[in-house]
């Protein structure tokens, strides 16, 4: 079994003092196998906040994979943010579009963030290329993950896919042969919100530990792989309380298709 801690939207600048060492305690009882971050690190793209991430993030038990949100690129300072957008990003961080392959497991980042227009997301065909790629050589069996920041699909209130012509990014995607697809952007306390489409299990994350709440809510979520099943559990702190688990729900995927098992 394969022990995924998924967080989102961390916006480093914004950062709810109490929740970090809440996020750590949790780490450090699991603990994960790897940590997967789906953007939005920081709140400017500041080298200042790229830094603190860093430091907190080298404080969890377990390798990081991250990708770029379109916070960590800058906003006000065009010049910056069209010459070189995710620079600050990839001095702090390294490749924007990192990959991790373990046991039974198969994870691969790609930058949706588009300096173009800020705020919404792209999947470029460059992007989609290196999953599929990462999906191809994966081995025989193995769960194939993919992270993004901006996600095709609707939010966990229904609010539409903040993203460039969802419904060709949703084929471009379900291409690429990933099963999984981690997400943040929303910031709704929605870590087990899953949506299925085309094969694929969309699980998408709220803010971890930003007073950037759009509901209320911090959450993270725990997502354990076995062979085809997957157990998401979800932990929810309300007002910036105690994280506390949610249910948990379970998954299967059979025949290209994922079936939810229901809680428990
Ligand atoms: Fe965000």
């Amino acid at each position: 079994m394969i022990r995924l801690l998924h967080i989102s939207d961390l916006h480093f600048g914004t950062v709810d003092t109490r929740l970090p060492e809440a996020v750590e305690a949790i780490a450090a009882r699991l603990p994960p196998d790897a940590v997967i971050v789906s953007g939005d690190l920081t709140q400017r793209a500041r080298a200042g906040q790229f830094d603190a991430a860093a430091a907190w993030l080298r404080r969890l038990p377990a390798p990081v994979l991250c990708v770029p949100g379109n916070h960590d690129a800058p906003l006000y300072n065009l010049v910056r943010r069209l010459a070189a957008p995710f620079a600050g990003y990839r001095r702090a961080f390294g490749p924007a579009e990192p990959g991790l392959t373990l046991p039974g497991v198969v994870v691969q980042g790609v930058n949706t963030a588009n300096p173009l227009v800020w705020k919404s997301g792209i999947l470029r065909r460059s992007s989609a290329a290196r999953l599929a790629q990462a999906f191809a050589a994966a081995p025989a069996g193995a769960m194939r993950i993919a992270v993004l920041h901006h996600a095709p699909v609707p939010a966990a209130d229904g609010t539409p896919a903040d993203m460039a012509d969802p419904p060709a990014t949703l084929d471009r995607l379900a291409a690429t042969g990933a099963e999984v697809v981690l997400s943040g952007h929303t910031h709704m306390p929605h870590s087990g919100i899953a949506g299925q489409a085309q094969g694929m299990l969309f699980l998408q994350a709220g803010t971890a530990i930003s007073t950037r709440r759009k509901t209320g809510s911090n959450d993270l979520s725990v997502i354990e792989v076995a062979g085809p099943d997957l157990t998401l559990t979800s932990w929810v702190a309300p007002e910036g309380g105690a994280f506390a688990p949610r249910p948990p729900m379970r998954f299967r995927r059979q025949d290209g298709r994922w079936q939810a098992l229901g809680a428990g």
